[in-house]
């Protein structure tokens, strides 16, 4: 998730040679080099494209920076039709070729011992970020916009959808096996404005990259979800990723037996002493039951995450046998 390398020393030497995230995001070799850094230390199942889910964004003509000890700042925020008319649809190709290139580097250099993953934010995520202008606590602009003008908030949501729609085809094109929807605020909105201002954007994407890569599965992500489980599985991924607040055997009952689970150990446990993380790992694998399952935290790994307490994560993980 979006702390994941900055725990890990490795990058944070990297960070003081290129200070700006925008650049350690969009040169193909430090892109690459950071994607690998997990890998080389751990050797885990997966290897997840350092990007970001706003990375898109200056190709749809709305420029934005990740400020240290801000967040993400959006330069221009989208606030009327007219800047809603500003926006240009996403042509990866031409505006991300970094990623494409990245991932196929990636790609080769896992071969076939472990899956690539991309991901991209949802149309209600980033949404937020462009209305809001960063991050946000209260959300009211884009609540100010979907409760009075919603036909432009759902304008930039149509534009968010195919543009993403497209982003994790040209991801799987170029090599990623696995791609992750983020749509971590949508849990801001209510079940009943969930089901219209981001269900249907989550579907049709969906629907159109299932149209043309039947077999890449998809996973969909949202922070505190306990609350819209049932209807996160109604956007047809493959995968609901679960956050540590859901208990990971409710979550599975919920969700039914079509649908796979990830998670969620909460990454604070990280903290704690190696026999408590061993029985945790247990216990989520445990509750997870016989379905498919894919061990994982329930959200970013944490800044001043001991490095030893991962490699024991991982070591415990992999000597797993159910
Ligand atoms: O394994 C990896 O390297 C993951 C790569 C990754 C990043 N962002 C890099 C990043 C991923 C998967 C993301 C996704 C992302 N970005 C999300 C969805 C996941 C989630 O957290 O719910 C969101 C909401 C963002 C937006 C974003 N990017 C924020 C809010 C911030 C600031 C975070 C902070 O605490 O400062 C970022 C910056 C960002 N993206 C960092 C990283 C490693 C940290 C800043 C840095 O390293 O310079």
């Amino acid at each position: 998730m979006r702390q994941a390398g900055r725990y890990m020393k490795s990058y944070q030497d990297i960070c003081e040679r290129y200070p700006s995230f925008r650049e350690r995001s969009e040169n193909v070799d430090l892109v690459v080099e950071i994607s690998l850094q997990p890998w080389n230390v751990f050797k885990p199942d997966g290897v997840i494209l350092f990007s970001d889910i706003l990375t898109p964004l200056t190709g749809m003509n709305i420029p934005f920076d990740i400020v240290k000890g801000k967040g993400p700042v959006i330069f221009n925020p989208v606030q009327t039709i007219a800047d809603v008319d500003q926006v240009r649809e996403f042509t990866p190709e031409g505006s991300v070729p970094y990623v494409g290139e990245a991932l196929k580097i990636l790609r080769k250099e896992v071969d076939n011992e472990a899956a690539v993953l991309g991901f991209v934010g949802a149309p209600f995520t980033l949404a937020s970020y462009v209305i809001e202008g960063g991050s946000s606590k209260n959300f009211t602009k884009i609540k100010k916009l979907a409760f009075s003008q919603p036909k432009v908030l759902h304008a930039l949501l149509e534009k968010f959808a195919t543009s993403m729609a497209k982003y994790i085809k040209y991801q799987a094109d170029n090599g990623a096996q696995v791609v992750q929807i983020f749509d971590s605020w949508a849990t801001e909105l209510s079940p009943e404005d969930f089901e219209v201002f981001s269900l249907p954007y989550l579907k049709q994407i969906v629907d159109s990259v299932k149209q043309s890569h039947p077999n890449l599965p998809l996973i969909l992500y949202a922070s505190g979800s306990g609350g819209l489980l049932e209807r996160l599985a109604l956007t047809g991924v493959d995968v609901v990723s679960l956050d540590w607040t859901v208990d990971m055997a409710e979550g599975r009952r919920r969700l039914g037996a079509d649908v796979a689970v990830q998670g969620n150990v909460d990454p604070g446990v990280l903290f704690g002493s190696k026999e408590f993380i061993t029985k945790r790992i247990h216990d989520t694998v445990r509750k997870a039951g016989k379905g498919k399952h894919i061990l994982n935290l329930g959200h970013g790994i944490k800044v001043g995450t001991p490095e030893e307490n991962v490699a024991h994560f991982f070591d415990v993980a992999k000597d797993i046998r159910y």
